[in-house]
């Protein structure tokens, strides 16, 4: 069979891979690049590639996540290593990191934490983008803080990981950058694989999701250098509270961003 002969078979049809989740498959599994994707659609797959796809296909169908399946997911343009131990990064979250890149670029910030990092995916492609700058992460989880540290290990890029409860034992950065889990222990919203698979203290918050993003935006400017920023994702529909609460802490110049949907995704702050 051809690979888009397979592609079309009755097992990856029942899998129903969004576009994103059938290409890192073909490119984990056949090693192809976007292009070739295409251009060789017509090659003939061994039986072992074959029932390699459909073993995927199969555990997707179950509701597992395919890149935990594959062990890899692809965030701003990198291919990052992740495990059911870490959240998988989201595309929504290039949101905090272009909000966050933009800072950097007009205010000429050159030391940045990434809080609560996971695989590391936000620090990483903040360093990935500005090379110059010095770029630290931590997390409360060690499997999350290991996995964040082979991630920049393997890109080459030289970031320090630290295990640490938020800004316990930090020190003061220009940009403080989070996505901190945000979700309400009885959220009807959230998906069952998600819930099933990815772990929980990545996902729930106390207080209806914000226990964490308060203790962040109270402590935030501890820690960070004068005129320093906070960069935070939350739910699309936190924004209000974040807000709130950033005035009630006194930052200044508050801003939300939107996702491409249009929801409220990303606010930002000033230390004032
Ligand atoms: C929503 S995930 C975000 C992961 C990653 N930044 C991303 O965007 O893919 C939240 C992360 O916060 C970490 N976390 C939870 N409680 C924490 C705490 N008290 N201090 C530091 N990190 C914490 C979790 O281990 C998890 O890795």
């Amino acid at each position: 069979m051809t690979l888009s002969e397979v592609l079309r078979s009755d097992p990856i049809r029942a899998a129903a891979w969004s576009t994103s989740e059938q290409q890192l498959v073909i490119s984990e599994i056949l090693g192809l690049s976007l292009t070739e994707q295409v251009l060789q659609s017509d090659q003939t797959l061994s039986e072992a590639v074959i029932e390699r796809l459909h073993q995927v296909a199969k555990r997707t169908q179950a509701g597992e996540p395919v890149a935990y399946i594959l062990g890899v997911v692809d965030f701003d343009g990198l291919r990052l290593s992740v495990s059911p131990n870490v959240l998988i990064p989201r595309p929504d979250t290039e949101i905090l990191v272009e909000t966050a890149s933009q800072l950097i670029e007009y205010n000429d910030l050159s030391t940045i934490h990434d809080l609560c990092t996971g695989s590391g995916a936000v620090g990483i492609a903040l360093k990935t983008r500005h090379l110059n700058c010095h770029v630290t992460l931590s997390d409360l989880s060690t499997d999350a803080v290991q996995c964040a540290k082979a991630n920049a290990q393997a890109l080459g890029l030289p970031v320090d990981c630290l295990t640490a409860d938020l800004f316990d034992g930090l020190g003061c950065y220009d940009l403080v950058t989070a996505n901190p889990p945000y979700i309400a222990w009885d959220d009807p919203e959230i998906d069952s694989s998600v819930r099933l698979y990815e772990p929980a203290i990545a996902l729930f918050s106390n207080a209806q999701g914000l226990e964490l993003i308060r203790r962040i935006v109270s402590d935030g400017m501890n820690h960070l250098n004068p005129n320093g920023y906070l960069c935070l994702e939350h739910g699309h529909r936190q924004a209000h509270d974040v807000r709130a609460m950033a005035e009630e802490s006194g930052w200044r110049s508050i801003q939300t961003h939107q996702d491409l949907a249009g929801r409220d995704r990303v606010t930002r702050m000033q230390k004032r």
